[in-house]
Order: C-alpha cells, then sequence, then structure tokens
C-alpha cells in the first residue's frame, strides 16, 4: 500500500512537471489499440494469498476477488434436478445463480483472455488468471452442501469444459501433481473416500487442518488435499484481547503445531472463522498468521486484507 502511494504519488509529480504537448501525448494515446494487448484483462493485478471468503455473496462473484488480486474463491454449491445452485443457503438459491453461470463461465472466460490464439502463438499456453504471475494457480473451494456422493459427482461433470481445455491441476498415476490455472478443493460434504481412492483426477479434498494427526486422515497428503482448512476459533481459541501478542502461549502452541504437522506432508494452512472485529483484533491475528506460515487467509474484507501486501 506504501509503495504503490509512493508510485502514484511520484508518477503525478513527472507528469505535472513535463510540457503540456507531452501530457497531451499521455491523454491521447492511453486507450488507442496499440497500446492494449490480448492478455492485458487482469494486467496489474497482483496476486495475494487470500481466500475470498463467502465470495458467492459478493455483488459480483469471482470477478471482484479477482480484481484484488485473491488467489482463492468459493462456491457452495447446492444439487437439485441435475443443477448445481450457488448460494449460502436454500432460501438464497434462485434459478440463475448456478456453478455455471456464477464460476465456471466467467473462469473460462478469463482464461479464454489470458490464452489467446493468434499467428504469433505456436502451441496453446495454459497461462492462470493473473496476467503479471502466469503460474499462479487460483484455489476453487466447492463447498457441497446437498447428498455429498451425488452432489460430487455433479461438481466434476460441471468441470467438464474447464478439463477439456486442460486448465485444471490434476494427479497423475496417484504419483504427481501437475499445477494448472484452477485448483479445485471440495469441501463440506466432499467425499473424502471418492478423492483418495482415485489415482488420476482433477479435485481434490480440504482436510481438516487441526486434525490431520486422527487415524482417519494421517494418510493424507499434499496429493489428496493441497491446502488443509480449520476454524480458527475452534482449532486456536477465541481471542478476548486486542493486545501484542495477539495469541496466548497455548494458542501459539497449538496454531505452530497444526503448521507443522501440514507443512511436513506438504500441505498449505487456511483458518476461516477468524475474528473480524474489532478491527484491530482482526488485523492482528491476520498478520500474526501470515508470519506464522498460513498458505491462505480468510478474508471478508478484501479492500482491508489487501492493505497488508
Ligand atoms: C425438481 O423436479 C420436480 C419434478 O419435476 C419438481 O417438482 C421440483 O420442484 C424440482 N425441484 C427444484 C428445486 O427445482
Ligand atoms: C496412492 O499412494 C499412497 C502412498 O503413496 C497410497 O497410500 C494410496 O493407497 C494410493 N492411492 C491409490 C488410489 O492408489
Amino acid at each position: 500500500m506504501k509503495l504503490s502511494l509512493f508510485i502514484a504519488s511520484a508518477f503525478v509529480s513527472a507528469v505535472t512537471g513535463i510540457s503540456p504537448e507531452f501530457q497531451n501525448v499521455l491523454q491521447n494515446t492511453h486507450k488507442s489499440n496499440e497500446y492494449g494487448y490480448p492478455t492485458d484483462f487482469t494486467r496489474g493485478i497482483m496476486p495475494i494469498p487470500v481466500h475470498s471468503h463467502n465470495d458467492y455473496w459478493r455483488d459480483i462473484p469471482f470477478y471482484t476477488g479477482l480484481s484484488k488480486g485473491c488467489m482463492s474463491t468459493e462456491a457452495d454449491v447446492w444439487l437439485y434436478n441435475g443443477t448445481l445452485f450457488v448460494g449460502h443457503d436454500e432460501s438464497s438459491l434462485t434459478d440463475t445463480r448456478t456453478l455455471e453461470s456464477l464460476y465456471i463461465n466467467p473462469i473460462l472466460d478469463v482464461l479464454r483472455r489470458q490464452n489467446p490464439e493468434s499467428r504469433f502463438v505456436s502451441e496453446p499456453t495454459k497461462h492462470g488468471v493473473f496476467d503479471a504471475v502466469r503460474d499462479q494457480t487460483l484455489y476453487f473451494f466447492i463447498d457441497v452442501k446437498t447428498s455429498g456422493p451425488e452432489t460430487f459427482d455433479a461438481v466434476i461433470s460441471a468441470l467438464k469444459p474447464l478439463r477439456e481445455k486442460g486448465y485444471l491441476t490434476y494427479l497423475k498415476d496417484n504419483r504427481t501433481v501437475n499445477y494448472g490455472p484452477v485448483t479445485v478443493i471440495g469441501t463440506g460434504n466432499t467425499p473424502l473416500n471418492k478423492v483418495a481412492s482415485t489415482p488420476d483426477r482433477d479435485y481434490f479434498f480440504d482436510a481438516p487442518l487441526d486434525a490431520l494427526d486422527d487415524p482417519q486422515y494421517e494418510k493424507i497428503t499434499s496429493q489428496i488435499s493441497p491446502i488443509a482448512s480449520a476454524s480458527f476459533k475452534d482449532a486456536v481459541g477465541v481471542i478476548t484481547s486486542d493486545t501484542d501478542p495477539i495469541l496466548n502461549d497455548e494458542q501459539t502452541k497449538a496454531l505452530r503445531s497444526q503448521i507443522t504437522v501440514a507443512k511436513e506432508r506438504g500441505i498449505g494452512a487456511r483458518y476461516w472463522e477468524t475474528p473480524y472485529y474489532p478491527i484491530r483484533t482482526r488485523n492482528l491475528v491476520w498478520r500474526r498468521l501470515l508470519r506464522e506460515g498460513v498458505t491462505l487467509l480468510n478474508a471478508d474484507d478484501l479492500e482491508a486484507v489487501g492493505e497488508l501486501f
């Protein structure tokens, strides 16, 4: 934030110091054809390790998070009569808000822009959504709300257009994970056995970060769960003060041990249900989580979280 302010103000003073003719050129060439390029849709957006929490609640799902550089987005899905609807609960569902309309098609559209075909392109590219950092994958958490096995099968089918383009991160022969523009992670009712028993697949599982040592999860590695999640409130504790250090010794110990167990297996960490009020507490927790090495910060206020980077 400070750096961009500095650049912005340096730019303004440079511009005001130059001749009117030069200023005229700067104003009038802006937006002319030769100053645009095919992949400039997301130009200048720097990815930040942030998960756009309850993304589908935003005025403009997916695109708002993308415009802020969020590396991770999320959709809650409900299967009715063969269609995956998106919403927080049953009362918020409508005919037009579907996984396809709010996420699959917009993501495809951005990737189409970032991977143009032209006589200059010798072979198909697989750039991610961020023009500035093309190998950054977009984590896409799909939270299964209705019956796990059926709904997750429908999710796998719904990913077909992304799969056909080769845009999905996939596991091959139960051995290597090949990162692509989009990494799908099933959460909520996603059936772990369905994910773990499939040696070739392009979907992963959101393991419980605070229970990776439990017998039922001890075999989980990054091949099953590239990122594991837990409720901060349940796994680390309730924050009752707003003084730095924000975590007491016991909370620090819990946090570090969970992140360490995950890291040993190549799994990234994400906490949801972090405090969102008071603001000072929220910010102290965010900063602390970054210092302790989480892979994604969970955030509702994307404007505010952007100022940490
Ligand atoms: C599913 O289909 C049945 C039979 O056509 C219909 O009665 C029901 O309203 C549909 N449910 C939804 C959520 O569309
Ligand atoms: C994948 O490999 C792991 C160990 O490398 C093994 O435990 C697991 O059963 C294998 N899964 C499948 C589906 O073959």
